[in-house]
């Protein structure tokens, strides 16, 4: 018998990862507050990404989802939310268009501000304060004052997301996306590159085809016009999260409509913890990022608590192992996976298992691992005969110097240069692009002839 299930069932687990607030009423206020704002997302959109996913599970679609590690308050922007959703437009057609796979597109943006840590304590010179858990949490800045958890930062956090997902909405559907449009998506500092050449060749694969469209009369085609995007982030801090939840009029389901998709962290993922209470209990598609350290029969287990009803679109394991160690520990939970008949939607987070620390002290990624871990992870999926459905990545339109190498390589002494992440450091535009391409091959190659 499942025990039941209520929007607040998590405040009676063990819980961990949250930030201590010293003052709970102000805390309840403002959860109070929220619980009455509108949603950001209606159930009806969620339940169309869990039919997207379903797809994707059933190897029709490829998952694409990418955006910041941390989005902060500082560096919010039209043209930081513009320039991240062209780099996504831009990785999904040159998936759908090489690979003929159409592509589900997943923004880590509008509410990803919440950050697990690997310590909760901070020292700096001797002095110890809270760590920063995100700009939804408290201030990056090393003093008292900012470290402190503030609730008002929920309001804020949930403003910014809905300015944020209001401006997604308006390029999705007001003819940002528009197929026509290919070129221009492109940003000015990749122009020039190799790479550049390689999208402008494929963007005029891509006119061609829509001139023959127009001639055989299909150009107006609402697909050629405008795209779906739906936003995702951790589910990490409950208390945002459960002021959120709402009961869908029609179905009487519960969804968590702070976004379309949400996920629980590696850290978080314990099976009779506050997180997996949580999201057990909410209708939206779910994801579920699974480390080195998960244990088949722990999956198994964890699979059986979130999707007791074996729907193909509502749970998405997030692989992320690191790479040189997809070998060693995906097969077995793949196999588990299937032998028990279950289904789910494999994707590969090839950023959280490969975060380094350079000499100069950045934290970074080296772009050839990130590259290693999807091959790897395509790889395994192949020789098991299961569905490699999707990446997970982070990621910014932004000209940054974060991760190392790629095709217009950055150096080690390069990454002071422009590392702008409040959390763990992000592929630019040049390194996304170069990665869609080697997985457009990837995904024709595995191909029936035609
Ligand atoms: C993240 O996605 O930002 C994250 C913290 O990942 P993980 O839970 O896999 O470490
Ligand atoms: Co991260």
């Amino acid at each position: 018998m499942t025990a039941p299930w209520s929007p607040d069932s998590w405040r009676n687990l063990p819980i961990s990862q949250q930030p201590a607030y010293p003052d709970a009423a102000h805390l309840a206020r403002v959860e109070h507050t929220l619980a009455a704002m509108p949603p950001l997302v209606f159930a009806g959109e969620a339940r169309e990404l869990r039919r997207q996913f379903a797809e994707v599970t059933q190897g029709r679609a490829f998952l694409l989802q990418g955006g910041d590690c941390a989005e902060s308050f500082a560096e919010f922007s039209a043209a930081k939310i513009r320039d991240t959703f062209k780099v996504l437009l831009q990785m999904a057609i040159v998936m759908t268009f090489a690979a003929g796979c159409p592509v589900v597109k997943v923004g880590r943006m509008a509410g990803q501000f919440a950050k697990p840590r690997s310590s909760g304590e901070e020292t700096q010179q001797g002095v110890t304060l809270p760590a920063y858990r995100g700009d939804i949490v408290n201030a990056i800045g090393f003093d008292e004052k900012n470290r402190t958890p503030d609730p008002e930062r929920l309001l804020q956090a949930y403003h910014q997301a809905t300015a944020s997902l209001n401006l997604l909405r308006a390029f999705a559907q007001g003819g940002f996306a528009d197929l026509h449009q290919v070129h221009r998506w492109n940003l000015d500092f990749i122009a020039g590159s190799a790479l550049a050449d390689k999208y402008h060749r494929l963007a005029d694969r891509i006119d061609e085809t829509l001139a023959f469209m127009r001639a055989v009369g299909l150009e107006n085609a609402p697909q050629v016009r405008e795209t779906s995007f739906f936003t995702a982030h951790e589910a990490l801090l409950l208390n945002f999260e459960e002021a959120f939840v709402r009961r869908d009029s029609l179905t009487h389901d519960y969804y968590d409509c702070s976004a379309h998709m949400l996920w629980i962290g590696d850290r978080t993922r314990q099976l009779d913890g506050a997180h997996v209470e949580f999201l057990r209990g909410v209708h939206n598609p779910i994801g579920v990022k699974v480390g080195p350290s998960m244990a088949p029969d722990d999956l198994l287990r964890l699979i059986d608590t979130l999707n007791p009803s074996n729907d193909p679109g509502r749970l998405n394991l997030i692989a992320r192992m690191g790479a040189g160690k997809v070998e060693a520990h995906l097969p077995a939970l793949i196999r588990a996976v299937q032998r028990e008949g279950r289904q789910v939607l494999w994707s590969s987070d090839p950023m959280h298992g490969n975060t380094i620390k350079a000499s100069s002290g950045y934290k970074t990624r080296d772009f050839a691992q990130i590259l290693s871990e999807v091959k790897a992870f395509f790889q395994v999926h192949r020789a098991e005969g299961s569905y490699p459905g999707g990446i997970h990545i982070e990621m910014t339109g932004q000209n940054v110097t974060e991760c190392i190498g790629g095709a217009r390589p950055i150096t080690e002494d390069a990454l002071s240069d422009r590392y702008h992440t409040h959390c763990d450091p992000r592929m630019n535009a040049d390194q996304s692009l170069e990665l869609a391409f080697m997985i457009a091959d990837t995904l024709k190659q595995a191909q029936p002839a035609a």
